[in-house]
Formats: C-alpha cells, structure tokens, sequence
C-alpha cells in the first residue's frame, strides 16, 4: 500500500464502526449455546463456557464510550432472543428496556446502530421445539421480532435480519457442530429456505414499523482456490462449495430462486418474492483452498495457508485482502449499497491487525475511487470475545479485555483504526455541509 496516497473521498454519511453480537460479549445469557456448551466434545474436549463473557450487558455505557473514543459513527450490535422471550410466548420487558436504553447511550453519543436480529443463539425452548426445521419456527421468530419492532422499529435505521445464514446451517445441519448438531444437510437446505422466507418478512414488517430502515443480511463471503491447481476434482470442488457458500444465498435473495448443486444432491426451492434487501452485508475475513476429500461426507474439505505470503492469523487464517475486493466488486453488480458487516482478524498480541486494517481499509480506499456503492465497514470486533467452539483464546478485538478484572485497553491497532477514519472523514469535517434542496 502506498502510504502517502491521500484515500479518495467517502460519502459523508459512510458508516465508520466495530461489530459485536450479544453472547459473545454480554455474559450471563442461558440459550441453546449454552446448553451445547455442556453437551458437546470438539475432538474429545469440553467446550469452554462462555459465562461471562466480557461483562457488556453491566458495563455497555463504558464499552460505547470506548467505541466514540475510536473516532466510530456507527456500531453493530445483536438483540438476544432469549433474552427477550425467556419462555415461549413470554416476554422480557425489562430485558427490552435495556437494549433500548443501549439504543439511547449510542445516540447520545451521535453513534448509529445497526441491529442484527438474530446471530446464531435460539432460547433453549425454541431449539427443544425443533428449531429452523419445523414450520412453526418462522411465526416463533416473527413474534420476537414484532415485540422488539414495537420498542426499537422507530429508534433504529439499520437492520441485519440474520447473520451468516449458511455458516449456521453449515455448522448446525451439515458438520454437526453447532446446535442443533444434525449432520443432515437437506434438512439444512430447508433451513436455509426458511430463513429466507423470515428474512422476507422481517424486511416488509421493519419497513412498515420505520419507513426510512434499511435491512440486510450479513452474510459471510470467503475467497475460494483449489488446493491443487492441475487437480481437475479439486477445481470442481472448489467451484461447488463457491457457488453454495458465496453465491446460493445472494441469488435466492435477489432472484427469488434457491439453488444448490452439492455432493449429497441438488436442491431447488423458489420463493414467492424476490429482491427484498435494501443493502448487502458482507462478513469478510479469509480465503479457503478446497481439496476433494473422499472420506468425508461433503467429499471436500478445506484448508488455511499463507499461500499469498501476507500471513495468517492466530486461528490459521489467510491474510487475502484481494480477495474481498474482487467479492465486493462482484457484488457491486447487483446495484444495491455494500456494508461490510464484519472483516478482522484474531490476533493475541497485535503484531498483525494493523497491516489487517490497513490492507483491507486501502481495498476499500480502491472500490470507493472506482464508484463501488460503499456505505460502511464495521471491523470484528470492538473488544476480545467468545468465538464460539474456540472459546476465549482467539483475540479479535481492538480492545483488549483482562477476564478476570474485565478491565479494557486499548490495542495499537485500535490507534490505527482512530487514525484511518480521521484521514477518511477529515475532507467533510473542513467543508461546511453541501446544501441539497
Ligand atoms: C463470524 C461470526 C462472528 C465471529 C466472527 C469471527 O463468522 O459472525 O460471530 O465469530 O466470525
């Protein structure tokens, strides 16, 4: 990257923020995770329970003030669904009031929210009910979102619907690692068509409690290589799990058409409606190499390596900058604004996530100069969290978090973050705001 290269000029109401999801960081949260938690073995071991977490759920008026600290205009949060509805057909009230009295602290401190409604974690009872598979999930679902639509639908303009819907239906129906733990991959194609068909109507309902929302998906997007470039069955499956992992959900979305060509067999399922999505949320992090892998069910698996030479993280992960960009460009073809929702790096001692952020921030640099419908990057993430089957140990914040004394601190990269904004906003802090009328 060129150092002295003065970035291009972002729009002035470009999100500049962090991400974070409530289990990861709240603590204190009784869900399906948490029962998974005492029942599942990664290679034999016990999970690591997430408790805690970081103490957010006491401690979000400091955690908010340390994001404006940052320089942020923007922040990405998730409501806990079972938070708000302990039991089925019950709800929290003053579980609610306190995301809203979040809500309020963000605003007061000029930062804009984006809710992510549902990010992984179910109540215990809806995962008992059969949860994503069985047809009354979707109106469980639209009951939670209605309530928390009557409290926050009018005080929040952006909307995630769901995070990473194939990464949950990968891990909870295909590998069997997340609850609800299925290996049962057409039930999980079925899953994912009906959390398309939530997504759909989520869109309609947030749009009619708030006309000026805008909702999206956050959907994870991974560059993609064979592990052997002469190999012809590895360029095949690198092509399949490309076409399932990066683009099914996008073409569902956009056509109205749900496609999957996979070792276990196609699956076609058409919806009713089609282009029901105001902006794309892109969670962007790696590149996997695919080799073909007889022994397992999928008949491929994937690997980590630095093969671009720019290094990997502490959970093995390709530094692959390029490769979001030839993704955002790619999904720039669909004319709608792109936010990248989560892009970061786990990384103990900070010795890489500033090369991370400075990479990947020129990327973006580049895709706005070219005109690329750009609205927001939200890094992962604000503070060190639960990383699910990995517990504690993968750092990703740009505050570092003591869990024993819960106290915060600041990484030099989160410096760095400070500083990429400020050259970033500085062109709109000088000139008096433009006058549309
Ligand atoms: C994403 C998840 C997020 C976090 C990051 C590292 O897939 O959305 O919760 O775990 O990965």
């Amino acid at each position: 990257m060129n150092e002295n290269k003065t970035p291009p000029i972002y729009p002035r109401d470009f999100l500049w923020g962090a991400a974070t999801s409530a289990y990861q960081i709240e603590g204190g949260i009784e869900n399906d995770w948490r029962d998974w938690e005492l029942s599942y073995r990664k290679n034999g071991q016990a999970l690591q329970r997430c408790g805690k977490a970081t103490g957010h759920w006491q401690r979000y008026e400091e955690d908010f003030a340390l994001l404006a600290g940052l320089g942020c205009n923007a922040y990405r949060l998730s409501i806990e669904w079972s938070r708000i509805c302990p039991r089925m057909g019950r709800f929290d009230d003053r579980a609610m009031m306190r995301y809203i009295d979040m809500i309020a602290a963000l605003r007061r401190l000029g930062i804009t929210p984006m809710v992510t409604l549902h990010h992984f974690t179910h109540p215990a009872w809806f995962h008992a009910a059969g949860s994503w598979q069985e047809p009354h999930a979707l109106q469980h679902f639209l009951r939670y979102v209605d309530y928390v639509l009557t409290h926050l639908g009018k005080l929040v303009d952006w909307w995630v619907t769901i995070n990473e819907p194939v990464v949950l239906v990968l891990g909870g129906y295909f590998a069997g690692m997340m609850p609800p733990g299925l290996q049962q991959p057409e039930i999980g194609v079925r899953v994912i068509g009906n959390m398309i068909e939530a997504h759909n109507e989520c869109y309609h309902r947030i749009h009619q409690t708030n006309a000026a929302a805008r909702v999206g998906i956050a959907h994870n997007m991974m560059a993609f290589a064979p592990l052997r470039v002469v190999h012809p069955i590895d360029l095949i499956v690198t092509h399949l799990a490309e076409s399932f992992y990066n683009w099914a959900l996008v073409e569902a979305i956009e056509r109205g058409l749900l496609e999957a060509r996979l070792p276990s067999g196609a699956f076609r399922r058409e919806f009713s409606e089609k282009g029901n999505i105001d902006f794309w949320g892109i969670n962007y992090y790696t590149r996997a190499h695919m080799q073909f892998d007889p022994e397992s069910s999928s008949r491929m698996k994937h690997v980590y390596l630095n093969a671009a030479g720019l290094g990997t993280s502490d959970l093995g992960w390709e530094i692959f900058p390029e490769g979001m960009t030839t993704i955002l460009r790619r999904m720039a073809n669909f004319g709608r604004p792109l936010v990248i929702t989560e892009n970061g790096i786990a990384d103990a001692d900070d010795s890489r996530r500033t090369f991370y952020l400075r990479e990947h921030i020129s990327r973006i640099d580049g895709l706005v100069q070219e005109g690329a419908p750009l609205a927001g990057y939200f890094h992962w993430s604000l503070l060190d969290n639960f990383e699910w089957l990995e517990g504690f140990a993968p750092r990703f914040g740009l505050f570092e978090v003591d869990y024993k004394t819960f106290a915060r601190r600041r990484r030099p990269s989160g410096d760095l973050y400070t500083h990429l904004i400020a050259e970033r906003t500085a062109a709109h802090r000088q000139k008096p705001a433009e006058n549309f009328t």
